[in-house]
């Protein structure tokens, strides 16, 4: 089958898509797919170079070229041939025709225009079937409130959050604050602000006070006007994997970020430079791993997801379990988290990719 690996976009996390993406152009299996590589630059241009996809080569001004990713590994991840660095951009806002011509498409996208829902919708307008959860499930995994939303209505357990709404902040910051402190009346600093939608870790500030808010808040909404706030939870951090098999979602083994040192939190950094300390399998009795898997496919479930997804988990001092976020397309080099606990359940990585396009496909 020919498929689309599509990478880059327009969010904030293009770099870890370029990452994954050249991971992913490595691993899969070139005896049975015919690969076309699309890149979306950060301005949300499309290009691919014209039916010679190993002269593919994308660049752009703020993040680095997949040459480049492949430099810093030390190794050639694609097989980009530099006497023909010709790269072939579609109109501005455009999508490449070839989009439409395959028989499968790879969305490895991170984050708002390419997890979101946004892409699902265009390829579900095309017609061509392609990997990972639909519009909805995309819609839900990347708003981090309508998320926890789902999951309470479903039955799983979210940590205590408020949220600040675009238009409660433009029309009275001074009662948005004031609802910010009243929650932490409640529920104690620090207290942790995020971008509703966005991933890895961007945007995100722990802050200790109220005198911090303003600041925290101000970062959070250069990613995204509504604003969500979450109390600290003190436990540890666990994450599961589900697949989706022909005979329906299966989990993997769960995983077990230790609490970062050098870090405030499970940053940017950390997550992408240090993912090799994730623990796999997560040191937890078989009881706890059986109920953190069952919670993982409930996520899968409860959010319509389809493909893929990786559930991350808080495990409470009292032993319960609570649901932080799912990602729908988790970070995916072969030292993220969701390959490694997928290789630790007898999943390889090319074999992985294969399973994700072979569901597409069913
Ligand atoms: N959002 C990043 C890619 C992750 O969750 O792995
Ligand atoms: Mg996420």
């Amino acid at each position: 089958p020919r498929v689309a690996v599509v990478f880059g976009g327009r969010s904030s996390e293009h770099g870890v898509s370029v990452v994954t993406a050249a991971s992913v152009l490595r691993a899969i299996d070139r005896e049975k797919y015919d690969v076309l590589p699309i890149g979306i630059t950060a301005e949300g241009r499309w290009a691919l170079t014209a039916d010679e996809p190993e002269r593919m080569a994308i660049t752009d001004r703020r993040m680095p070229t997949v040459e480049q990713v492949a430099d810093q590994d030390g190794a050639v991840l694609l097989p980009v041939d530099p006497a023909s660095r010709e790269v072939v951009y579609t109109e501005a806002g455009a999508v490449p025709k070839a989009l439409g011509e395959v028989d499968v498409v790879l969305p490895l996208l991170h984050g708002p225009y390419g997890e979101d829902g946004t892409l699902q919708g265009l390829l579900e307008l095309s017609g061509v079937p392609y990997v990972g959860a639909g519009v909805l499930a995309s819609a839900v995994g990347m708003d981090k409130e309508y998320m926890k939303r789902i999951f309470t209505s479903f039955g799983l357990k979210v940590g205590p959050y408020t949220v600040i709404r675009p238009r409660e902040w433009e029309r009275d910051a001074a009662a948005a604050r004031r609802k910010v402190t009243d929650f932490a009346a409640v529920h104690g600093w620090p207290l942790f602000v995020k971008p509703a939608r966005a991933g890895s870790s961007i945007g995100i500030s722990r802050v200790e006070g109220p005198e911090d808010l303003d600041e925290a808040i101000g970062a959070a909404r250069a990613h995204d006007p509504k604003v969500l706030v979450e109390a600290l939870l003190t436990g540890r951090e666990i994450e599961c994997g589900v697949l989706e098999f022909a005979d329906g979602p299966r989990a993997s083994v769960p995983a077990e970020i230790p609490p970062a040192t050098a870090h405030d939190f499970y940053d940017f950094e950390a997550k992408y430079i240090d993912s090799a300390e994730g623990i796999v399998p997560a040191p937890l009795t078989a009881e706890q791993t059986e109920q953190v898997q069952r919670l993982a496919v409930d996520a899968f479930e409860a959010a319509s997801c389809e493909g893929l997804v990786r559930a991350d988990f808080f495990l409470l001092d009292s032993g319960e379990f609570v649901i932080n976020e799912i990602n729908t397309m988790p970070g995916f080099t072969p030292i993220s988290m969701y390959p490694r606990m997928w290789q630790e359940s007898g999943v390889g990585y090319t074999e992985l990719i294969d399973l994700l396009l072979q569901a597409a496909l069913r």
